[in-house]
């Protein structure tokens, strides 16, 4: 694990997309997987901005997403295909068809799961995967408790996420119970992890899953065990370190 600490917001952004560049301009059809929350906005920005002014083109990429709320009408505001599409996707040259996310529309939701693996499996896996954390240390919607070697699946939202999600929606009672996610071991076959976290808020996940025993009580400690994973915070979200 590489723990990359950082002064800025802003430098953090760059240091992930100059990650996500290099994928970009070294694979001939590269495979990003995009994670939604606040986190991940400022690098979004980053990519747009070089999309514009560089020019770095997503023309041959493909993007897959992390998670998706089950039970939000297709096309709500806050449906991680539309925040996507909003903060990143509708604003580089990436093909719509080139970007998916897990079917939380299904009517059957465990056959879309499964479908949703095989599909990034048939397009040769995830080269990148962008990460956050949750302050209870999940990652994607892996709650405490989710199986190490889980598969896309349904989950149940602890009460500690809705509130932290409540933010994105008028009230709390709008945010979905239920989701659609990658299991931690759909999430580990990414060839690369890039975690990204800021803030107070996340200190003491970010301790439990770098120093922290690998546990389902974190399930972001899972990533102790890949290879290939940069950790970026700021001083905040390191200083339970
Ligand atoms: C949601 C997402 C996660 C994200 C987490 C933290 O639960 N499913 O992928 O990491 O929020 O979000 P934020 O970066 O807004 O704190």
């Amino acid at each position: 694990m590489e723990i990359v600490i950082l002064d800025s917001t802003e430098r953090i952004a760059s240091a992930a997309a100059d990650a996500v560049e290099q994928v970009l301009r070294t694979h001939e059809t590269p495979v990003l997987g995009l994670a939604t929350g606040s986190s991940p906005l400022p690098v979004y920005r980053e990519i747009v901005r070089r999309h514009t002014e560089d020019g770095l083109s997503l023309a041959h990429a493909r993007a897959f997403l992390l998670d998706e709320y089950v039970g939000l009408p297709h096309g709500h505001p806050e449906s991680y295909r539309e925040v996507i599409r909003r903060e990143l996707t509708g604003l580089v040259d990436i093909p719509a068809a080139s970007v998916q996310g897990p079917d939380g529309g299904a009517d059957d939701v465990a056959a879309a799961g499964r479908r949703y693996d095989e599909a990034i499996h048939a397009a040769g896996g995830v080269d990148l995967q962008l990460l956050g954390i949750g302050s209870d240390g999940h990652i994607a919607f892996n709650e405490p408790g989710s199986s190490l070697a889980s598969r896309t699946r349904l989950k149940t939202l602890t009460e500690q996420t809705r509130q932290d999600n409540a933010r994105f929606f008028d009230h709390v009672d709008d945010v979905p119970y239920h989701v659609l996610t990658q299991g931690l071991g759909t999430i580990m076959e990414a060839r690369h992890l890039v975690l990204v976290a800021t803030g107070e808020g996340k200190a003491e996940a970010v301790a439990a899953m770098v120093e922290g025993p690998v546990s389902q009580v974190c399930p972001a400690s899972v990533t102790q065990m890949h290879p290939h994973v940069s950790v970026l915070l700021d001083e905040a979200a390191a200083s339970r370190l």
